[in-house]
């Protein structure tokens, strides 16, 4: 029996499901059976409505992000993305592309700061291209500023010239740093800000704001300022010296394809897109991989591991978010995994291993049936 208890502090949560393009829809998929099963055992009401974004969308809508998509994304609690792109949208002269949707929409909700953790489940190793003796200890948190830079500054396009305006201010700057120093202060203590301040202006304002914030407000976290190009190489070199890492946003999004390595798969990582309020965005790093959609084999553990973190900090659910990181390390561990990490399981199977060691785990064996 499934005796619900009415709850007036608990209304319910609104999940905003977005598979978009290529492998999105096999991860998704399984995101949506992993959290209503832990909706079911910890008595939450999840209200999960899917919606259009990237490609699908421009197919049926016209528009990568549809307004019907962009404002169920406003009145959720939470949004989970699988991805964006293909082949066939990918024509860059085309005036819209599936990008813009995912582009548009951290803007439009003000999801500045992206977590992306990175951490070596020693099983993996040797799945990394990287030799396995520079991956002991691979454990890190990068925050990439997701709202500002070239990404999002006045472009102009022609036949002779473009260019794309990189610009912060100094609160774009702030409040990102903060909250990158308040992850470094839970963790080891040590916060990196990675910019180019031998060549880029924005660059040196990010190194005037984060010492300002630091001496003000974070005296006993640690940092250090570190150039882009040195940290590309200690990615590869001596990744367990890095803590906390925090950068602008084409830095960050270029260093956490190359984090990913380290763990041994794209597949892997997780991230956290948040703003000012509880409202997240909860997607895999992974791309579209339209090189193996379709075949069943894409690695679900980043997305499964993404909603951990919806658990984590837009359900205020710690406890479900842990033993899903936990669940998905054991699975690792026995090698319920898909081909890229060495295992033989579908992205379905490895979906049900991680749903029966969250049965397994303790109390329910119900609710994940
Ligand atoms: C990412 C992706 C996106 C980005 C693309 C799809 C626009 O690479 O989330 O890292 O560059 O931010
Ligand atoms: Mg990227």
């Amino acid at each position: 029996m499934n005796a619900k208890i009415p709850n007036p502090e608990n209304p319910g949560k609104k999940i905003v499901l977005l598979p978009g393009d290529g492998i999105g829809a096999e991860v998704t998929a399984e995101a949506e059976l992993l959290m209503t099963g832990l909706a079911r055992e910890y008595n939450v009401t999840l209200d999960v409505q899917t919606e259009l974004i990237g490609g699908v969308a421009m197919d049926e809508t016209g528009e990568p992000l549809p307004e019907k998509t962009l404002a169920a994304c406003r009145q959720a609690d939470a949004i989970i993305l699988g991805a964006v792109g293909g082949p066939q949208w990918a024509d860059p002269n085309a005036d819209k592309r599936p990008e813009q949707g995912l582009l548009q929409l951290r803007k439009e909700l003000g999801l500045y700061a992206n977590l992306r953790p990175v951490r070596l489940h020693p099983k993996l190793a040797n799945a990394s291209p990287l030799k396995p003796e520079y991956l002991e200890g691979v454990d890190l948190m990068v925050v990439r500023e997701l709202t500002g830079g070239s990404y999002f500054g006045e472009k102009q396009e022609g036949d002779e010239f473009a260019s794309d305006a990189c610009t912060y201010t100094r609160e774009e700057i702030e409040r990102v740093v903060i909250r990158a120093a308040d992850i470094a202060r839970e963790r080891c203590g040590m916060l990196t800000m990675i910019d180019k301040a031998n060549v880029l202006a924005t660059s040196r304002l990010w190194r005037k704001v984060t010492a300002d914030v630091m001496t003000e407000l974070f005296p006993d976290v640690r940092y250090e300022f570190m150039l882009v190009d040195a940290a590309a190489m200690y990615i590869v070199s001596n990744p367990a010296r890095f803590d906390v890492i925090v950068t602008e946003n084409m830095f960050g999004d270029i260093l956490t394809d190359e984090a990913s390595m380290l763990v041994g798969s794209m597949g892997m990582l997780p991230s956290a897109s948040l703003g000012a309020g509880k409202l997240g965005l909860y997607e895999p790093i992974h791309g579209s991989a339209p090189d193996i959609v379709g075949q069943g084999i894409a690695n679900p553990f980043g997305m499964l591991a993404s909603v951990g973190m919806m658990f984590d900090y837009s359900l205020g659910m710690k406890e479900a978010a842990r033993r899903i990181e936990l669940v998905i390390w054991n699975c690792i561990s026995n090698g319920e995994c898909t081909p890229d990490l060495g295992g033989t399981l579908t992205t379905a199977a490895a979906g049900a291993a991680v749903r029966k060691r969250m049965g397994e785990y303790y109390l329910s064996r119900v609710a994940y049936g």
